[in-house]
């Protein structure tokens, strides 16, 4: 009788798998359907049966050759090659020695993307987990951190906003800034603009990171993440980090910001790419998504799944962390501190949190056996609730 029970079982389970799989195919070729679960349905079984995003190499191609790129001087390749640098520190990453100029060993140049009005935002980070003295103090690494700029969209403010960030960059020296409108349409720009300086001036960096202006980076817990990294079998190379996005369906609904037509991306689905949020990627994949801006067409203007296509274009597959966060905040806790590496959406609370997680006493609540045990109880009870979307997955409190 048992065994008969477990046949019932199976049986019905092959034909549930079938029928779900008969209506996922259905729902594929099924363009008209354009409702919220049904485009994530597609999105994934595109993105697990179909599985192929090969046609990325050729559609995004610049096919204009030297003929047609005489003929038409403003092709897309040409003009994002030659937006000038109003501020630029060619000098950011060399040292000067006695026997001439050389690059730094650099483990990390991190560029922040800004805004040209965010002044607040990036002098809490200057103050807090973007201060290279202190990694370089405390933790013995050299990091660089830049903020990458476009000019203020507004044209009556933009005078007024520019001399105020030239005298920042005075101060400061860690403005990078190119000639085109900081918009949200313009981000594949300014992330053009991230692998092309680093590129040219920063290339012997071991890692690369991107971030927005509004995230928290716990700097002891990433670097501490990068040497593991460095001495680790792969020496680093191949490596994409941060908040997978898999099999993502395109937004097609117009009043989303997010919103992709159809002759922009008219596939299902995009490739797999890390929240724009904070991602790093190794010095060998830099160098390899600066090829891919090169022969690529950059109208996708959502930077992070640009990313995702320069990287399918150069076989680069992301890798998820469970401390790398998408949207949303972490939880504010000792135990969530311990291993935290990035945080979304602290525009506001930056030195309190910054004080907070680096505080030393933060790693003795985890220590022993006892301490192990109650920070996994509080992870468990942070993290797992259901239908609670939380910015780390339940899955990091088990990591
Ligand atoms: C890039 O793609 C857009 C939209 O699909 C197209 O209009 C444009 O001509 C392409 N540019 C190049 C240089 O191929
Ligand atoms: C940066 O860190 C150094 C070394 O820890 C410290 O002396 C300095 O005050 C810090 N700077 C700021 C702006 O907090
Ligand atoms: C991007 O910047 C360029 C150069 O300033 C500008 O011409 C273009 O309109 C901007 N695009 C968007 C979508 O804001
Ligand atoms: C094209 O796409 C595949 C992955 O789909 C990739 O492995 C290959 O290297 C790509 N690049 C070129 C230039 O063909």
């Amino acid at each position: 009788m048992f065994m008969n029970f477990r046949r019932i079982h199976k049986c019905q389970c092959v034909q549930l798998l079938t029928t779900g799989l008969v209506l996922c195919m259905v729902m594929v070729c099924w363009e008209e359907l354009d409702h919220h679960v049904v485009s994530h349905m597609k999105s994934y079984t595109y993105r697990y049966l179909v599985n192929s995003y090969d046609f990325l190499n050729s559609s995004y191609a610049i096919t204009s050759n030297d003929y047609e790129r005489k003929t038409h001087p403003n092709s897309l390749g040409d003009r994002l090659m030659n937006y000038p640098y109003l501020i630029n520190h060619p000098d950011k990453c060399v040292s000067v020695t006695g026997y001439g100029e050389r690059l730094e060993d650099v483990l990390l140049l991190l560029f922040v993307k800004s805004s040209p009005e965010n002044f607040e935002r990036r002098q809490a980070i200057r103050d807090t987990w973007g201060n290279e003295s202190f990694v370089w103090s405390q933790l013995g690494e050299n990091v660089r951190l830049m903020f990458a700029l476009g000019v203020h969209p507004d044209v009556g403010q933009r005078a007024s906003v520019q001399s105020a960030l030239l005298k920042e960059d005075k101060t400061y020296g860690d403005l990078i800034q190119q000639d085109f409108l900081d918009t949200f349409h313009n981000l594949t720009t300014k992330l053009i603009m991230q692998f092309h300086w680093g590129h040219m001036y920063c290339s012997r960096a071991r890692f690369f990171m991107s971030a927005d202006d509004d995230i928290f980076v716990h700097m002891p817990n990433l670097v501490k993440y990068l040497r593991q990294e460095l001495s680790s079998q792969s020496d680093a190379k191949d490596l994409w980090v941060g908040h997978v996005h898999r099999g993502a369906p395109p937004i097609r609904r117009k009043e989303s910001k997010y919103h992709v037509p159809y002759d922009l991306y008219p596939w299902p689905s995009y490739p797999d790419y890390t929240a724009g949020a904070g991602y790093v990627v190794s010095g060998d994949v830099a160098a390899k998504i600066y090829q891919a801006t090169l022969m690529l067409n950059s109208s996708m203007y959502i930077d992070d799944v640009f990313m995702g296509i320069c990287a399918k274009a150069m076989g680069v597959s992301p890798q998820e962390h469970v401390f790398f966060s998408g949207e949303g905040k972490a939880p504010y806790h000792p135990c969530i501190y311990d291993h935290m590496i990035t945080s979304h959406g602290h525009a506001t609370d930056v030195r309190s949190l910054w004080r907070a997680a680096t505080n030393p006493a933060v790693y003795s609540h985890s220590r022993g056996f006892m301490g192990n045990l109650y920070c996994k109880a509080v992870k468990v009870m942070l993290l797992c609730p259901p239908y609670y979307q939380n910015t780390y997955s339940c899955m990091a409190a088990f990591a």
